[in-house]
C-alpha cells in the first residue's frame, strides 16, 4: 500500500483530515497516510504532502520518495532544499484562482473607482468625483502565470486595458503581453494599477525597488499579492511619501505575521492585508493531490510540477 506522509501542523491537518482520504478514495489509490509523530521509518515513505509550514526540512533519509506536493501556490521555502531529490509538485487549482482573481478585481475596483474618498467622508459636503471607464484605464500584471494570467484575463473581461510582464513572452488575446527587461519597462510606465503576481526567486527579489517605481506614472497604486521581497520596503515608504505610489495594497511581506513596529501599519497610504488574498481550500486542493498521486502510481506524469532551475 502506497504510504503517504502528512508534513504540516496540526492545524492544517485538522482542514484535510476529512476530505484528503475521501479524494484519494474517488482517485482509486490505496493509500496510507500518517502524521510526522507517527513515522518511524522515512524510507517506507512514497509521498510527502508538505505544507510550507511543516518542521521536516531534511529530505535526505525519505529515499523511496517518489515526489513532494506542495499544498501551496508558492515554493520559494522548498525549491531551493538541496536535500530535496524528488519531483515536487505546487498547488494549482481552481479555489486559489478563484480566490485570487476575486481579490486582485476587488482591490483593483477599490482603486480604480477611487471609493476610499467615499467611504472615509463624513463631512455632508456634495463631492462629485467622477471615476474613468475601465477602457481607459491602464493595469499592469507582473507574472502571467496560473493566477496572474487568471487576474489579467478578468480584468480585461471588465474592459480595463492590461498588461502583462512574464519571463517567456507570451501571446494571450487582449492583453499586451511583454516579457525581458525592455517589456518590463514598457509595463511599468503605463501602470495606473500595478498587481504583482510573481513568484519569490532570484531574479524577483527586490525587483519593485526606488528605480522601477519611478517608472510607474505619478500616483500609481500597487497592489502585491505576490511575495513581500518582491518590494523594497523602504523604497516603497519613499515612494509613497513623495506622493509617487498614491497607495499600495500589500497582502504578504518579508516578515509574517508583520511585526507590530513595522511603518506599514501606521502609513495612510498602506492597506495591509494578512495574506489571506488567496489560501489553499482543502475541498478543492484534495483533489489535485489525489490526482498526482493516482499519476505517481500509475507512472502518468505528474501535474504542476515545479522547474527548480527556474525557482518556480
Ligand atoms: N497572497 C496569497 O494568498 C497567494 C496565494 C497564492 C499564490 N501567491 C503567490 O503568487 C505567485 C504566483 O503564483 P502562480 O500560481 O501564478 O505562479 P506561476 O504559475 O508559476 O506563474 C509565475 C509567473 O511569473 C513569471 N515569472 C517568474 N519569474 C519571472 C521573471 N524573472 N521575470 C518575469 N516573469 C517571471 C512566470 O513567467 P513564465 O510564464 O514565463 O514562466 C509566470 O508567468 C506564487 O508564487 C505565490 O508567491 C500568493
Amino acid at each position: 500500500m502506497t504510504l503517504v506522509l502528512f508534513s504540516a501542523p496540526d492545524s492544517v491537518w485538522d482542514e484535510y483530515r476529512d476530505v484528503l482520504p475521501r479524494a484519494i478514495a474517488r482517485a482509486g489509490v490505496e493509500a496510507r497516510i500518517i502524521r510526522d509523530d507517527a513515522l518511524t521509518d522515512p524510507t517506507e515513505v512514497d509521498y510527502i504532502v508538505y505544507a510550507p509550514s511543516s518542521r521536516l526540512k531534511d529530505f535526505t533519509p525519505f529515499t523511496r520518495l517518489k515526489a513532494v506536493l506542495n499544498l501551496w501556490a508558492g515554493v520559494e521555502a522548498i525549491a531551493p532544499n538541496p536535500t530535496l531529490k524528488a519531483p515536487l509538485a505546487r498547488m494549482v487549482d481552481y479555489g486559489l484562482t478563484e480566490g485570487m482573481v476575486e481579490w486582485c478585481v476587488g482591490h483593483t475596483l477599490r482603486h480604480h473607482l477611487g471609493m476610499d474618498q467615499d467611504i472615509r467622508r463624513n463631512d455632508a459636503e456634495w463631492h462629485p468625483h467622477v471615476p474613468p471607464l475601465a477602457r481607459w484605464r491602464n493595469i499592469t500584471v507582473l507574472g502571467l502565470g496560473a493566477l496572474g494570467e487568471a487576474v489579467a484575463r478578468a480584468l480585461v473581461d471588465l474592459n480595463f486595458r492590461v498588461t502583462g510582464w512574464s519571463r517567456r513572452q507570451k501571446d494571450i488575446g487582449g492583453i499586451c503581453c511583454l516579457s525581458g527587461d525592455d517589456g518590463l519597462r514598457e509595463a511599468l510606465s503605463s501602470a495606473e494599477i500595478l498587481i504583482l503576481l510573481l513568484p519569490l526567486t532570484d531574479n524577483t527579489r527586490d525587483l519593485m525597488d526606488r528605480n522601477r517605481l519611478a517608472l510607474l506614472p505619478k500616483g500609481a497604486c500597487v497592489i502585491n499579492p505576490g511575495r513581500g521581497p518582491l518590494i523594497v520596503d523602504e523604497d516603497l515608504i519613499d515612494a509613497l511619501d513623495s506622493g509617487q505610489i498614491a497607495h499600495a495594497t500589500l497582502d504578504v511581506f518579508r516578515t509574517e505575521p508583520l511585526p507590530p513596529e513595522h511603518p506599514f501599519w501606521a502609513h495612510d497610504g498602506v492597506t495591509v492585508t494578512p495574506h489571506i488574498a488567496s489560501d489553499t481550500r482543502p475541498q478543492s486542493a484534495a483533489d489535485v493531490v489525489a490526482e498526482n498521486l493516482r499519476r505517481g502510481e500509475t507512472g502518468e506524469p505528474f501535474l504542476h510540477l515545479v522547474d527548480r532551475s527556474a525557482g518556480y
